[in-house]
């Protein structure tokens, strides 16, 4: 049996989002910036897309810049934001769990002369706010929090960030990749002025994402070059990709309900199967303020990527922490910043679920994982 539970790394493309994508590889092939009338059928399609992304979002369409992904986007507001907005100020802020490509950028900016602080969070993972309060000051210009973690599921309170930081004067964005279809969107309420998004992580392709930025809000180009997207990401448009992207989303939230009852049922069978099987064992961050598809669990005594690899060969794709640090092994700063004891940090599982998990395969995974968890501990030294 395959089981795949590693959504929140990727999904897998939906049939009906390929369709769509499919005419703009082969027949509408033209260069979307293009004048002749190929091209401007193209631009047309691009310009909807723009729109429907809007529409869900709640957000200005001439706010949206179409990037290869979220890492792109995250980069592209952090160094674009903080360098068009030295006049203000040059303190950074971003919270101690952000994904790499938030929390590497705001090292390599630290580094080349920034200001930056890492707002710490409290023992369930949520952004401890009285901290980040204290840390917000006059030349503050960006405080970045991602909308939820992709390690442990835990959501933020985007409202009550949103108010804090723009009572202090700062522009607030918000990595919300990990929160669709999750979070109902509206970046406009929630007092979000920069996103960014990934479409590979809601059944979209991957290699498309997209950077939002309010109006009014300096930034500089990250990719310079040709004049797309207003001259603020050179590069020809990806059209097939974007339909992608666009199909994905507008599916995921006409879908939501659907999907949040099926995956929710699914990740706490799970999550009730363990607890009641496995001993020693604890779930890591707030189950209460959690995404339906994530369970973040530490299995006390013996290492993640022994289990993992252990599952693997029996058919199970499960992840220790993010995929970007998949391939190190390096100790998750995202559970250190949970307070796990150091014997625990490196003993954790994230099993993140989807629309296509079965019931079956849930069982055939707590089966396995018994095994699994009962072998490696016969041996371990840590008791
Ligand atoms: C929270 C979060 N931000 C950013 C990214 C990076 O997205 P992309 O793969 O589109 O670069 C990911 C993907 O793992 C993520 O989970």
């Amino acid at each position: 049996m395959k089981v795949y539970l590693d959504n929140a790394a990727t999904t897998p493309l939906d049939e009906r989002v390929l369709a769509k994508m499919k005419p703009y590889f082969s027949l509408e092939y033209a260069n979307a910036s293009a004048i002749h009338f190929m091209g401007q059928k193209n631009n047309l399609v691009l310009a909807s897309a723009r729109l429907r992304v809007a529409k869900v979002l709640h957000a200005e369409p001439g706010g949206i810049v179409f990037t290869s992904g979220a890492s792109e986007a995250n980069n592209f507001i952090l160094r674009g934001v903080m360098a068009a907005n030295r006049d203000k100020g040059n303190h950074l802020i971003v919270s101690a769990i952000e994904h790499p490509c938030v929390y590497q950028t705001a090292k390599n900016l630290k580094a080349e002369g920034y200001e930056v602080d890492f707002a710490p969070i409290k023992s369930g993972g949520l952004v401890d706010l009285e901290a980040l309060a204290k840390m917000i000051k006059p030349t503050t210009v960006l405080v970045s929090i991602m909308a939820v973690n992709n390690e442990i599921g835990v959501i933020q309170d985007l409202k009550k960030i949103a108010a804090l930081i723009h009572k202090k004067g700062a522009y607030f964005h918000s990595d919300i990749v990990q929160a669709i279809p999750w979070l109902k969107i509206d970046l406009d309420k929630m007092g979000i002025d920069l996103a960014s998004l990934s479409a590979h992580k809601f059944y979209g392709p991957k290699g498309v994402g997209l950077a939002y930025g309010r109006k009014g809000i300096k930034i500089k180009a990250l990719i310079a070059g040709g004049e797309q997207e207003n001259g603020l990401r050179a590069g020809t448009y990806n059209l097939p990709g974007i339909v992608g992207l666009t199909e994905a989303l507008e599916l995921a939230y006409k879908e939501r309900e659907k999907n949040i009852k099926k995956i929710k049922q699914l990740r706490d069978y799970l999550a009730a199967k363990i607890k009641k099987d496995i001993p020693s064992i604890k779930i890591n961050g707030s189950l209460k303020a959690r995404t339906p598809n994530n369970l973040n669990v530490m299995f006390h005594g013996i290492e993640g990527e022994a289990i993992l690899m252990d599952l693997s060969l029996k058919g199970i794709c499960v992840s220790t922490g993010s995929a970007c640090s998949a391939h190190n092994l390096k100790t998750s700063y995202v559970l250190q910043a949970l307070g796990l004891s150091l014997n625990d940090l490196n003993s954790n599982i994230r099993f993140s679920l989807g629309k296509y998990n079965t019931k079956a395969e849930i069982d055939y995974t707590v089966k396995c994982l018994k095994e699994t968890v009962k072998r490696l501990r016969s041996f371990s030294p840590i008791k």
